[in-house]
C-alpha cells in the first residue's frame, strides 16, 4: 500500500498505540493525523506524521483534515450515546474527498436491536452510514477491554477487595486494548478486508465471579465479585459523582465514561449480548489473543501495590 492513512482520535490512548504501530512499520510520512489541539502531537510531528487541525464537531474543518488521504481509521468519539452526527461528518468528508477505504471502531454485538447496551446504537448506525458510503469499509468490532476493567477499575477493585458489578453470571471475552490496534493495523496495512466485519475479542468468554477468582489467584488477595441490580450500579456510580449523560473531555475518579453507558453496557453483559469470541485477532494479526489472566499476571506487581497501598495509614493520618 501505498496512499496516505488519515487517523482521527490519534491523539487517544487507541490512537497513539495505532500511530506508534504504524510507525514501527516505517509508515510515518504516509500518516495524516487530525486532532482538535495540533500542540498535542508535536511529538508525531518531529517523528514525521502530517498533524492536522480538524474537530468532529466542525464537519467544514474534516474536509481539509483528510485530503490526500487514501484509507482512513475512524477512531469512535467519546461522546457515547450522540456519536453519529460527529461519525456522520468524518465519513462524509471522506467520501467527498476521494478516499477509498474506511475502517471504524465498532463494537461487538450490535446487530441485535435487543441489545440494551446505549453504545450499540451509535455504532450500527456508524456502520450503517459507512456501509453507504461508496468506499471499501472494514468494521471493527471491539469487545469490552480488559484494560478498561483490570488497568483503570483493578487498584480501587484491590483496594477494597470488592468489585461492584450488575453484569451478574454473564460472559464476555474481554480483549486487549493493544490486540484491538494490532488488528486495525493489520487491516489498514494488508490487502482483502474490505466489506468484512471483525470481531476482536479475547480467547475466553468469563463471567466476572471467574475473573475475580483469577484475580485473586495470582495476587492472593481475595477479591469477591458483588453482583448489584441496574439500580444499584446506578447508586454507585451517582455517589462517586458520574454523570449519567457523557460530558466531553472529562473524567471522574479517572473513569472518563458516563453512567448511562456503563449500566446499560453491564446489563448487556448480564443478558448474554456481549459473550461473543472470535479468532480473528489471530487471523489478522498472525498471534492469538492475549487472555484476561496474562494481563493480570503482567501486572501483579501494581495491583498487590494498590491493595498494599489501602492497608497503609493515610498521610498525615494519627497512627
Ligand atoms: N471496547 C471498549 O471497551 C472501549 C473502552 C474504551 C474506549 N473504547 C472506544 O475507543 C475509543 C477511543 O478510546 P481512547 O481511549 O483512545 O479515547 P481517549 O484517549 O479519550 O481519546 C479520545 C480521542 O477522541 C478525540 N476527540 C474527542 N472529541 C473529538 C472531536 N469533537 N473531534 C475530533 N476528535 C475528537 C480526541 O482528540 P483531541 O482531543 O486531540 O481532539 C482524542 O484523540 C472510544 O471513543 C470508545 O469508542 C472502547
Amino acid at each position: 500500500m501505498n496512499g496516505k492513512i488519515v487517523i482521527s482520535g490519534a491523539s487517544g490512548q487507541y490512537g497513539r498505540m495505532a500511530t506508534d504501530m504504524l510507525i514501527e512499520k516505517g509508515l510515518a510520512d504516509r500518516l495524516i493525523l487530525i486532532t482538535r489541539t495540533p500542540a498535542k502531537l508535536a511529538d508525531r510531528a518531529a517523528q514525521g506524521c502530517d498533524v492536522r487541525y480538524g474537530d468532529y464537531d466542525k464537519p467544514e474543518t474534516l474536509a481539509e483534515a483528510v485530503k490526500g488521504a487514501e484509507k482512513m481509521l475512524l477512531i469512535s468519539g467519546t461522546r457515547v450515546g450522540a456519536r453519529v452526527v460527529q461519525h456522520k461528518a468524518a465519513i462524509d468528508a471522506a467520501a467527498a474527498a476521494g478516499l477509498k477505504h474506511i475502517a471504524y471502531t465498532s463494537f461487538i454485538g450490535i446487530d441485535d436491536p435487543k441489545n440494551p447496551a446505549e453504545v450499540r446504537h451509535d455504532h450500527i448506525e456508524t456502520e450503517h452510514l459507512m456501509r453507504a458510503s461508496g468506499m471499501a469499509w472494514t468494521a471493527l468490532r471491539d469487545a469490552h477491554y480488559a484494560d478498561a476493567m483490570i488497568l483503570m477499575a483493578g487498584p480501587q477493585v484491590m483496594a477494597t477487595g470488592k468489585w461492584f458489578s450488575n453484569s451478574g453470571d454473564g460472559r464476555e471475552a474481554m480483549v486487549w486494548r493493544d490486540d484491538c490496534v494490532a488488528s486495525a493495523v493489520a487491516v489498514l496495512t494488508t490487502p482483502g478486508h474490505e466489506g468484512k466485519i471483525y470481531n476482536i475479542t479475547g480467547p475466553d468468554l468469563q463471567t466476572f465471579d471467574e475473573v475475580a477468582a483469577i484475580i485473586t489467584e495470582v495476587t492472593g488477595v481475595p477479591i469477591e465479585h458483588v453482583k448489584l441490580d441496574d439500580d444499584g450500579q446506578y447508586a454507585m456510580f451517582d455517589a462517586m459523582g458520574i454523570p449519567r449523560r457523557p460530558v466531553d473531555d472529562q473524567s471522574v475518579n479517572g473513569i472518563p465514561w458516563n453512567s448511562d453507558d456503563m449500566v446499560t453496557f453491564g446489563q448487556a453483559i448480564r443478558e448474554g449480548y456481549l459473550a461473543v469470541a472470535s479468532d480473528d485477532v489471530e487471523r489478522l494479526t498472525g498471534r492469538k489473543a492475549r487472555s484476561v489472566r496474562k494481563m493480570i499476571e503482567d501486572n501483579r506487581h501494581m495491583l498487590i501495590a494498590a491493595a498494599r497501598s489501602a492497608q497503609q495509614p493515610a498521610m498525615g493520618a494519627n497512627p
